[in-house]
């Protein structure tokens, strides 16, 4: 069984003949521990696809599977168990508070399902290497420790799946290589991302990178056996052929 499936789906927002559509007939699925990240010019689509795999907003028409649940036939109710059991969240903007410490941040995460223990906070801090930063609170510390602080959170209940928008677009290319080792560490532990990004050099790190255009899934390309290096040549490459503005990808 895939552990997401998305099948046929479409999404229209307005009516009438102010009818957009911005998903048409998208069909993937995703593997456990598959790494994807999303690629694909501003407009089109990217983050409304990501928006329906989370639940946050709804298909106009298809269904969308993950471990076997159709979650676009169910209630608001049991979507909300369903995100706190299954799905893991990371943002652009990091999204912590900033009343409470790093440690504090991540417990609430943890609070929600309550089968982790607190010992399990500072053994995932060491192996992300954030444990010395614990007792801060996110304005002393850097973005790229911001955004380890937030991939704990999100993985802190080990959730079938982590879904993450731009997770690298506030950060310069140095904190951008802490945020991919970081990855990686957590892929050694069965984790499984599916994320947005317009840089080639964090897809480069993927299994694979779809490539949305106008609402489609113009292009979907492995990794394979092809060297990080090698991927990201591929991929700056496809890039070009797809056109638009390669900045604005
Ligand atoms: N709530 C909405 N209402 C109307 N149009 C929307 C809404 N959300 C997104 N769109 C439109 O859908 C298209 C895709 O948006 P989006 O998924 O945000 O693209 P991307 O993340 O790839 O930049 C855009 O043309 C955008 O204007
Ligand atoms: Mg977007």
């Amino acid at each position: 069984m895939n552990l997401l499936e998305v099948k046929n789906v479409e999404k229209y927002y307005g009516q009438g003949e102010l009818i957009v559509k911005v998903l048409n007939d998208v069909s993937f699925s995703m593997n456990k521990n598959e790494f994807i990240a999303i690629m694909g010019p501003s407009g089109s689509g990217k983050t409304t696809l990501l928006n329906l795999i989370s639940t946050i907003d709804t298909v106009s028409s298809g269904n969308i599977y993950i471990n076997g649940m159709d979650i676009t036939n169910e209630g608001e109710e049991k979507l909300s168990e369903f995100r706190a059991d299954n799905l893991g969240f990371i943002f652009q903007d990091y999204n912590l508070l900033d009343i409470l410490t790093v440690r504090e941040n991540i417990e609430l995460a943890l609070s929600i399902k309550g089968e982790k223990s607190e010992e399990s906070i500072e053994e995932l801090a060491k192996f992300l290497g954030i444990e010395n930063i614990l007792y801060k609170y996110p304005n002393q510390i850097s973005g790229g420790e911001k955004q380890r602080c937030a991939f704990a959170r999100a993985f802190i209940n080990e959730p079938s799946l982590i879904l993450a928008d731009e997770p690298t677009g506030s950060l310069d290319s140095r904190s951008s290589k802490t945020i991919l080792e970081s990855m990686e560490k957590l892929k050694s532990r069965g984790a499984t991302i599916l994320m947005v990004t317009h840089d080639a050099f964090v897809s480069a790190w993927c299994d694979r990178v779809l490539f949305l255009k106008d609402g489609i899934i113009w292009k979907d390309l492995y990794r394979y056996e092809l060297t990080h290096r090698e991927f990201y040549n591929k991929i700056i490459e496809t890039m070009s052929v797809l056109g638009g503005d390669i900045n604005d990808l």
